[in-house]
C-alpha cells in the first residue's frame, strides 16, 4: 500500500514550490523507503526549480538528507529497517565499464528507485538527483542508503549527502590538494566552504577564499581560510597571484560555476596547476578562452561531480573525522527550518544569508 506523505514539489519553471501530498510506494526489489529526518537546502535544488537542470517537472526537491530506513524490498541485504543512513546520489552499479575498471566513482549507471512517487492524481514526480527528500518519507534504491554512526545529529550527517561531500571531495579527491599546496576557492557557500575544509584537512599551506559577499568571507575564515578576497572590489586573479609570490595557486576550485568565475580560476592558478569546477553551470553558458593559454599554461582542468566521492568509503570516514573534532560539520548548519519553509530558504540563500538551511522532520 502506498503511503501518503508531505513533500515539497516544484511544479514548473520558476514557479514557487508547494507542499503537496505525495504517494510513496512500498519498496520493490532492491528498493528502500526511508523516513527522512533532515534535508539541507542545496543550490542545486534552486537550479532544479529554475529549470536549470532539465525540464522534467514536477520535481520532488531535496537531496541532501539523512534518515532511518523504514522498510526494504526483496533482495536487499546491505541495509535493514532501523538503520540510520545518509542518502547518496551515487549508488554504483558494479558492472559498467567504469566500475569494472576499478573506478566506481565514475559509474555511468548509478541506481535509483525503479518505481515512481506520484501526486494524488497519479502525476509522476521526478525526485531531485534521484532522491526527493524534502518529504516525510522517500523511495530510493537501497544502494542510495549509506549506513553511518547514528550518534551524529541528522541535520549534520545529511549535509554529506551532497554539498559538503562535493566541496571536500573537490579538494581532496578531484583537486588532490597536498601538504604545503596553495589553494584558492571561488564562491564560499556550502560547497565552497566545504572545499576550504577539505583543503585544510589535506594540509594546504595557504587557503584563499574568494567571494562577493563579506559575510561569506568571514565564515570562510572560521572554516580554515587563511586569506580572503572580495572579488566585487578587488581583482581576484591579481590578488591570488600576489598572495602566492606572484605565481598563482596550485589548485583553484570554482564553486560558483559561471564563465567569469571559471576564467578567474583558470588565470589564478600557477603554471601546471589544477582548476576544479564544482559549481554547476546552466545550459546557456559558454566559455571562451585563448586555446594557446589552455595549452601554454599546462596543468589540469577538471570537473568534480559529487567530489568524485565513493559514498561507502567517504561518508563513514568523514563522520569519523567529525566525531574526532578534526572537521566541524556543525558549522555548516546556519538554521533548521520546517518543511513548509523551503521557498523562504531559497530567498535567504539567494540573499547570501545562510550556508545551509536544513529542513528537520
Ligand atoms: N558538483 C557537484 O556535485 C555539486 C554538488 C552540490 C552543489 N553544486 C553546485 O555548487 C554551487 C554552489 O552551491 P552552494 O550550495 O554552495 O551555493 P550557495 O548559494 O550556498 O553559495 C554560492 C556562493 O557563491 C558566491 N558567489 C556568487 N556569485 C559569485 C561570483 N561571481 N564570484 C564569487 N562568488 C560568488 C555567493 O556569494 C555564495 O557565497 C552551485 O552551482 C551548486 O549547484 C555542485
Ligand atoms: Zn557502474
Ligand atoms: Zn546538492
Amino acid at each position: 500500500m502506498a503511503q501518503e506523505v508531505r513533500g515539497v514539489v516544484a511544479p514548473g519553471k520558476n514557479e514557487a514550490v508547494r507542499l503537496e501530498t505525495v504517494l510513496v510506494p512500498d519498496p520493490g526489489p532492491g528498493e528502500a523507503v526511508v523516513q527522512v529526518q533532515a534535508c539541507g537546502v542545496c543550490h542545486t535544488d534552486l537550479h532544479y526549480k529554475q529549470g536549470g537542470i532539465n525540464d522534467d517537472f514536477p520535481f520532488l526537491l531535496g537531496h541532501e538528507a539523512s534518515g532511518v530506513v523504514e522498510s526494504v524490498g526483496e533482495g536487499v541485504t546491505d541495509v535493514a529497517p532501523g538503520d540510520f543512513v545518509i542518502l547518496n546520489w551515487r549508488a554504483v552499479c558494479g558492472s559498467c565499464r567504469a566500475c569494472l575498471r576499478g573506478r566506481p566513482q565514475y559509474c555511468f549507471n548509478t541506481h535509483n528507485a525503479r518505481q515512481k512517487m506520484t501526486l494524488k492524481d497519479g502525476t509522476e514526480l521526478t525526485p531531485a538527483l534521484g532522491i526527493g527528500a524534502f518529504a516525510d518519507k522517500t523511495l530510493v534504491a537501497a544502494g542510495q542508503c549509506t549506513k553511518v554512526d547514528p550518534e551524529v545529529a541528522p541535520a549534520v550527517a545529511g549535509l554529506l549527502g551532497c554539498g559538503v561531500m562535493a566541496g571536500i571531495g573537490a579538494a581532496i579527491n578531484t583537486g588532490q590538494v597536498g601538504r604545503g599546496d596553495t589553494v584558492a576557492v571561488i564562491g564560499c557557500g556550502g560547497v565552497g566552504d566545504a572545499a576550504v575544509v577539505g583543503a585544510r584537512l589535506a594540509g594546504a599551506a595557504k587557503i584563499i577564499a574568494v567571494d562577493i559577499d563579506d559575510r561569506k568571507l568571514e565564515t570562510a575564515r572560521t572554516m580554515g581560510a587563511t586569506h580572503t578576497v572580495n572579488s566585487r572590489s578587488t581583482d581576484p586573479v591579481e590578488a591570488v597571484r600576489e598572495l602566492t609570490g606572484g605565481f598563482g595557486a596550485d589548485v583553484v576550485i570554482d564553486a560558483v560555476g559561471r564563465p567569469e568565475t571559471y576564467r578567474q580560476a583558470f588565470y589564478a592558478r600557477d603554471l601546471a596547476g589544477t582548476v576544479v569546477l564544482v559549481g554547476v553551470p546552466t545550459p546557456e553558458m559558454t566559455l571562451e578562452l585563448p586555446l594557446l593559454d589552455v595549452f601554454g599554461r599546462g596543468g589540469a582542468l577538471k570537473s568534480s561531480w559529487y567530489g568524485d566521492c565513493l559514498p561507502s568509503r567517504d561518508f563513514p570516514m568523514l563522520i569519523d573525522l567529525h566525531q574526532q573534532g578534526r572537521i566541524d560539520l556543525g558549522g555548516f548548519v546556519t538554521e533548521t527550518i520546517g518543511i513548509d519553509e523551503v521557498e523562504r530558504a531559497f530567498d535567504r540563500m539567494h540573499a547570501g544569508d545562510v550556508l545551509r538551511s536544513v529542513v528537520v522532520l
